[in-house]
């Protein structure tokens, strides 16, 4: 027999099910209670109130069998654990980088760096920095930039690298703020608060050569390194032909150091970490690592933590499971721009983001439309995403509110964890939520803090 093999058009999950967790399904009259009782706030929902949570891409993977198996044979020592050098050896492999200090997650790594470089007067510039990122540089009491090109705050304009930083616009803020007073020049990739948006190998190159030629740290915000590599891969000149993790190396290259969420491509349900080049910087961050984190070679993680890590940190840069995260993101954009609805374009590696201001165009940019469309997308199917607009963003250090750039609703998908049916239940629920548009109205803060307040505010509906 001669038979051809299939070449088929369906890019399957790589992977199959072996353990399953149930999701609970309520009534769109239980979801009105629920959500009034949160305060309007789905971050205060109760996780199992919510059908297909897609809240956050970070920490919500599901880990794989050689995962499991590497975490029931870690090493829990205190100090010099085998289990760190493991996860050691794979951060200094994938990146090149020589020093690596393990924290609980991202922003813990954010934490040490900034506390450790930045400090009054300072200016930080990054495409777009992420709230964690801009957070703690503002605590340091230094200013957050951000200097992503025109195309990628417009949510419509189709561009293969979206994530990109004006070069032209840094090159100008060191003339105007003089080098002395950057510390650090970041890149986010891929571009998370900007559409999860990834970032050409040709703009690394850039800003490292204008940051080498001034004499400033280049820093890579590295949460989703893997899928910025399968981007890069499949749209930049050259590339085709690299591996991921070929690829992923060079981007590393470039830079003096990197923050790192392993919530996100570390394929880990915790863990982070800082890893830099420069002896005496990666000394200083070390001492206070052991204040805030604890012992260099754990840091904020347990040895199993270190364990999911090392190992799921090459299953992201899988091509197999590249190709399919990344369809899988793209095939559910594609659902929603067929229905007509306006989308951050193209497709977010890890998220797809509604742009809310054009489907709201009646609710005025303070009163929050994409906050009103994520709870309208509760309402309506037990869908919970994020509001990436001006709650998160409107708030300015003075004190003072003013619109955020955009106004979307982004829905991070979990690695790994959703089925393509899952996909096309929510595709279904945004639709129905675009269908009755007109019927969502505004809302206002009623409680809020001053820091990062999209967590706990608590708001009410504009009637
Ligand atoms: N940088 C980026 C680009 C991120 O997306 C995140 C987290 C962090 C830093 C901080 O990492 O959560 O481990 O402390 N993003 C999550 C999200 C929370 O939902 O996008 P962390």
């Amino acid at each position: 027999m001669n038979l051809s093999e299939i070449q088929s058009k369906t890019i399957i999950e790589p992977f199959r099910i072996r353990t399953v967790e149930p999701i609970r399904f309520t009534t769109i009259e239980q979801r009105k209670k629920l959500l009034k009782e949160a305060g309007y706030n789905p971050f205060l929902l109760r996780a199992k109130d919510v059908l297909i949570d897609l809240l956050t891409d970070s920490g919500t993977g599901a880990m794989s069998s050689n995962q499991w198996a590497g975490m029931i044979s870690s090493d829990e020592s205190y100090a010099g654990s085998s289990s760190y050098y493991k996860f050691e050896s794979a951060v200094q492999d994938i990146t090149g980088f020589k020093h690596v200090i393990p924290t609980h997650q991202g922003r813990a790594a954010e934490n040490i760096l900034f506390t450790t470089i930045a400090g009054f007067g300072d200016v930080i510039p990054n495409n777009t920095h992420f709230d964690t990122t801009r957070a703690h540089v503002e605590h340091n009491k230094a200013q957050a930039l951000d200097l992503v090109i025109d195309e990628g705050r417009q949510p419509q304009t189709i561009h293969p690298f979206k994530g990109n930083m004006d070069v032209k616009k840094l090159k100008q803020t060191i003339a105007e703020t003089g080098a002395g007073k950057i510390p650090a020049i970041m890149l986010t990739v891929t571009n998370n608060s900007g559409g999860g948006q990834p970032v050409s190998m040709k703009n690394i190159r850039e800003v490292s050569e204008t940051a080498k030629k001034h004499g400033i740290p280049f820093f890579i915000d590295a949460c989703r390194f893997a899928e910025n590599a399968w981007f890069i891969k499949t749209r930049e000149e050259g590339y085709s032909n690299k591996s991921p993790q070929e690829i992923a190396r060079e981007m590393f290259n470039y830079a003096d150091g990197c923050t790192m969420s392993a919530k996100k491509d570390g394929m880990s349900n915790i863990g982070g970490f800082l890893a830099l080049n420069d002896d005496t910087l990666a000394k200083k961050c070390r001492s206070l690592t052991i204040l805030t984190e604890g012992f260099p070679t754990y840091g904020g993680m347990a040895g199993y933590d270190m364990e999911a890590v090392a190992i799921g940190l090459y299953e992201a840069l899988d091509e197999g499971y590249l190709r399919y995260r990344i369809r899988s993101t793209a095939y559910l954009g594609d659902k929603l721009m067929d229905a007509g609805i306006s989308i951050v374009q193209p497709a977010g590696g890890h998220a797809i983001y509604i742009d809310a201001k054009e489907m709201l165009p009646h609710i005025p940019p303070l009163q929050y439309p994409a906050w009103s469309l994520a709870n309208a997308l509760y309402l309506v199917g037990g869908v919970r995403g994020v509001e990436i607009g001006s709650v998160m963003f409107g708030l300015q250090p003075d004190g003072s509110e003013k619109p955020a750039a955009m106004e979307l609703v982004r829905l991070a998908i979990p690695r790994r964890v959703y089925t393509q049916s899952h996909v096309d239940y929510l595709a279904e629920t945004v639709i129905h939520a675009y269908q009755q548009r007109e019927k969502l109205s505004g809302y206002r803060i009623v409680s809020d803090i001053d820091v990062l307040r999209h967590f706990s505010a608590k708001l009410e509906p504009v009637r």
